[in-house]
């Protein structure tokens, strides 16, 4: 799945039905390593479900926009989460990432990220990300369950040297 997501982060990270084709080939080719890896991508899945959508998601530091074709994206965290950033520490355990998915100004979805003491190891370790755990959620909060995040989690991999987060940077770029 890698290659898919390495080809999906080039045109629109989050929207990979538009790039449904590669995916599908991609699951036809490893349907077999799928199988003996089912177990432990069930761990994480419901490692995933842990990860609940905030009181108020657009709350702290609105410290990003991204901008693709139609696709808009906000970008919120902690102001703890900013100062970790900006001092190059980790960010502290209890930081939650919202992301904001616009697509023609309409809100389509959430995207969120959390961190808490504990979460990595219940992840199997080929699928872990640190300690951040990822699920999507519908503009009105609810949890989208066809989505188990192992997706997130494998692209997401790719920024370990970043705490797992693409946007580390403009975190650092960002001042209150
Ligand atoms: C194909 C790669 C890919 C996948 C799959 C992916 N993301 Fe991301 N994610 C990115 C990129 C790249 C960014 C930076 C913003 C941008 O360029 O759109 C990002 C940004 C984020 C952010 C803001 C913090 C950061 O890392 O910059 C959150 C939160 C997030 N993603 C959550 C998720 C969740 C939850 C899922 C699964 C439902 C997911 N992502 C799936 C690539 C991916």
């Amino acid at each position: 799945m890698k290659e898919a997501c390495a080809m999906q982060a080039l045109f629109k990270p989050h929207c990979s039905f538009r790039l449904g084709a590669v995916v599908i080939a991609t699951v036809l080719s490893v349907s077999t390593v799928q199988a003996e890896t089912s177990a432990s991508e069930n761990a994480s899945a419901a490692a995933n479900t842990q990860v609940q959508f905030p009181a108020n998601p657009t709350a702290g530091a609105h410290y990003a926009t991204v901008t693709r074709g139609s696709t808009r994206e906000e970008l919120y965290t902690s102001h703890e989460a900013i100062a970790a950033a900006r001092a190059g520490e980790p960010l502290p355990n209890g930081t939650t990432i919202v992301l904001e998915d616009f697509r023609d100004d309409t809100l389509f979805r959430y995207v969120i990220m959390e961190k808490q003491a504990g979460f990595g190891e219940q992840v199997p370790e080929h699928q872990r990300t640190g300690d951040w755990l990822f699920r999507e959620f519908a503009p009105d909060g609810t949890p989208n369950a066809s989505v188990d995040g192992s997706r997130c989690m494998s692209c997401h991999q790719s920024q370990s040297a970043n705490d797992f987060v693409f946007t580390l940077d403009r975190m650092k770029a960002y001042s209150d």
